[in-house]
């Protein structure tokens, strides 16, 4: 039986404590949904300050040369690879994770149309974050496909000679549940298609090997474990292979070969850059890239790796005090218990009589400082899910173990069927 006087030793040992001080947390807070947005860099406000102030302030547009602007997605991209095992100018920081599944997806339909013509299916899984199936269903309109959505055990017999491309998400939004991506990828390069993960949930959250697990186009997002701010910059990566070969539809003037040429004839630049489209948000790159230095600060105590250690413990620990101190009252474990199949948040089902009562225990959760969130299900396969994030860079084992009390309280007071936290907000 796990103690808070073990949750103290096992903080007091952590070789990663030292981290949570990048970061500024509000008092009274236990903040459980960086796998949503990520916390604040302490250093993000004064960098932010000082590109208003100094940068566009003072240098005005001599800043794309001054304080090197134009190279940022660039660099950026640089820092992002290292989290994602990808190589130096693969990478770019930029637009959303949704307008880079479009720009991949078409790259790699192209690709697939060139090298494997005939074959007319994408396979994602259904319970895939929607708007990867949204942007999915609209390229498979504009050129007569057919996307088909299975669940994840029917993954492999879908890899067949009609595959031209398996869109998946490395960790599941809903679940936690991680796929092997080096099996996957190898399984549908046998079948002769290309694959594209979406690594909004791992960036930053568990090592990802791109290069060694030989996958061909990724994107992921900022500002959840890469601690961005709100609607930062996403990423995009491409296999070397096809550097040279890919073109992607949205050809505006920054992913040109020579933009300040102004020609009127679109010549794509060399690799990565071609998936730049319009100027880039200096203001949100800025905040990027204090997220992404709180990452790389780790990497002299581990890296990644020692990140994904602390990950673990910290998910463990959560499920067993949650098995120990929170039974029978309708919740279950929709995260594997598999290491291998984890990412680095647990989700609990809902399988209590009030259909609001998901979402109602995670308000009355809010409302006590404990900040988790709630993803609606669609029946028993895919159930109301309460979620919890652990991002190892500023939680603690101890913060673990008061939010699982604050869990307990509210299930056994009964406080959660308060009207108030059945009221539906907007953004959930
Ligand atoms: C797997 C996945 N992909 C994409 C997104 C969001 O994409 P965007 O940054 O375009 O809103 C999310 C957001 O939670 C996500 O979980």
């Amino acid at each position: 039986m796990t103690t808070l006087q073990d949750c103290r030793r096992l903080d007091a040992q952590d070789p990663l404590r030292p981290l949570r001080d990048l970061f500024t947390l509000p008092e009274g807070v236990l903040y459980l949904d960086g796998n949503s947005l990520g916390a604040l860099p302490a250093a993000t406000p004064a960098r932010v300050a000082q590109v208003v102030t100094q940068e566009w302030g003072h240098e005005l547009i001599r800043a794309w040369n001054t304080a090197d602007w134009a190279s940022a997605p660039q660099r950026l991209g640089d820092k992002i690879a290292r989290l994602i095992g990808a190589g130096p100018g693969q990478v770019v920081a930029t637009d959303s994770t949704s307008v880079n599944l479009y720009k991949v997806l078409s790259a790699a339909l192209s690709i697939a149309a060139q090298d494997a013509p005939g074959r007319k299916r994408i396979v994602s899984e259904r319970s895939n974050f929607p708007t990867d199936l949204y942007i999915a269903e609209s390229l498979a309109r504009e050129r007569g496909l057919e996307l088909v959505l299975v669940e994840p055990e029917e993954i492999a017999a879908a890899l067949d000679e009609h595959l031209a491309l398996l869109m998946l998400t490395h960790v599941n939004y809903r679940t936690g549940a991680m796929h092997d991506m080096a099996a996957l990828t190898a399984a549908a390069h046998a079948a002769g298609a290309l694959v594209v993960w979406d690594l909004a949930h791992s960036a930053g959250a568990v090592p990802v090997a791109l290069l060694q697990d030989d996958a061909d186009f990724a994107v992921g997002c900022g500002y959840k474990y890469l601690n961005g701010g709100p609607g930062a910059p996403a990423f995009v990566w491409v296999h070397p292979r096809h550097a040279e070969r890919f073109r992607q539809p949205l050809s505006g003037w920054w992913g040109h070969a020579r933009p300040f040429a102004f020609v009127p004839g679109y010549e794509p630049a060399a690799g990565i850059a071609r998936y730049l489209c319009g100027t880039q948000p200096q203001i949100a790159l800025a905040a990027l890239e204090c997220g992404l230095d709180t990452l790389l600060a780790a990497e002299p105590l581990g890296g990644m790796a020692a990140l994904r250690a602390k990950s673990l413990a910290l998910t463990d620990l959560f499920i067993a005090l949650v098995q120990e101190r929170c039974a029978g009252h309708g919740l279950g474990l929709a995260t594997p218990r598999a290491h291998a199949q984890r990412g680095s948040q647990v989700s609990l089902s809902w399988a209590g009589a009030d259909d609001a009562g998901a979402y109602a225990i995670v308000q009355a959760l809010i409302a006590r400082g404990v900040i988790g969130d709630y993803r609606a299900g669609d029946g028993a396969r895919h159930p109301h899910i309460l979620r919890f994030g652990f991002t190892p860079l500023y939680v603690g084992f101890e913060d673990v173990w008061h939010a699982v009390e604050h869990l307990r309280d509210v299930l056994t007071s009964g406080e959660w069927r308060r009207p108030e936290f059945k009221q539906q907000h907007a953004v959930t």
